[in-house]
């Protein structure tokens, strides 16, 4: 079966004194989303950007903008985010004691709303609530920093996911990986089931950030064909 396969930079890579420049760059490269990481220096070490920052890049892009936060009790900013002009946001599990009414208030927005996992979490901790999901981001790497190696594992949960959503109908949940993901092993994530590759150095730490989607892409096109 082919699927299609989308890129979403992650502008935690970008030189963040020309984010409206590298963000227009990477969209006529053929990025699909851009992927914006928020860190709040509690539930990861790092801290990074608000929802001024999504507000600040919305006109700047046509682009979905697909908000990933580590944070603490991501419940309270779901408002200001998608005020800010988010289409995605993606919670983390182990952040949420009360994940599903985080995840219908998300939707409760009209934004598309995802969870993650860390590498640690099973699977199973997102049984109960699939159905309610438009998305689900599987964490290659733990999160935090950009610049990771890809933890293989990821390889056999992506598969695993994809074969729970088909046997329960859900394939309209997409899947997003996140962390790790470069051009040398795209074609192996898309092939498990990634359909949204998340990727910040491997994209914004190269010489030409526009060439290398369009090598990514053209390298899971040859899988979907294969
Ligand atoms: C990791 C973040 C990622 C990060 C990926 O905590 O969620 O989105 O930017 O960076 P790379 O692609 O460099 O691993
Ligand atoms: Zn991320």
């Amino acid at each position: 079966m082919t699927r299609s396969v989308k890129i979403a930079p992650s502008i935690l890579s970008a030189d963040f004194a020309r984010l409206a420049e590298e963000v227009r760059a990477v969209e006529k490269g053929g990025a699909d989303l851009i992927h914006l990481d928020v860190m709040d220096g509690h539930f990861v070490p790092n801290l990074t950007m608000g929802p001024l920052v999504v507000r600040a890049l919305r006109p700047h892009t046509a682009l979905p903008l697909d908000v990933h936060l580590m944070i603490e009790n991501p419940g309270r900013y779901v408002d200001a985010f998608a005020d800010a002009g988010a289409d995605y946001i993606t919670v983390q599990a182990e952040a949420c004691v009360h994940l599903h009414r985080v995840v219908q208030a998300i939707r409760a927005r009209g934004v598309r709303a995802g969870v993650a996992l860390n590498p640690a979490t099973p699977l199973h901790a997102l049984d109960e609530i699939l159905p309610d999901l438009d998305l689900v981001l599987v964490m290659s790497v733990n999160p935090g920093f950009g610049g990771q190696s890809f933890i293989p594992g990821a390889l056999d949960k992506l598969r695993r996911l994809r074969s729970r959503l088909e046997a329960r109908g859900l394939t309209h949940v997409e899947v997003e990986v996140d962390g790790g993901v470069k051009l040398n092993n795209v074609r192996e994530v898309h092939r498990a089931g990634g359909e949204i590759l998340v990727s910040g150095s491997g994209i914004f730490r190269t010489p030409n950030p526009a060439e290398t989607i369009r090598a990514m892409k053209a390298a899971c096109a040859f899988e979907a064909v294969a």
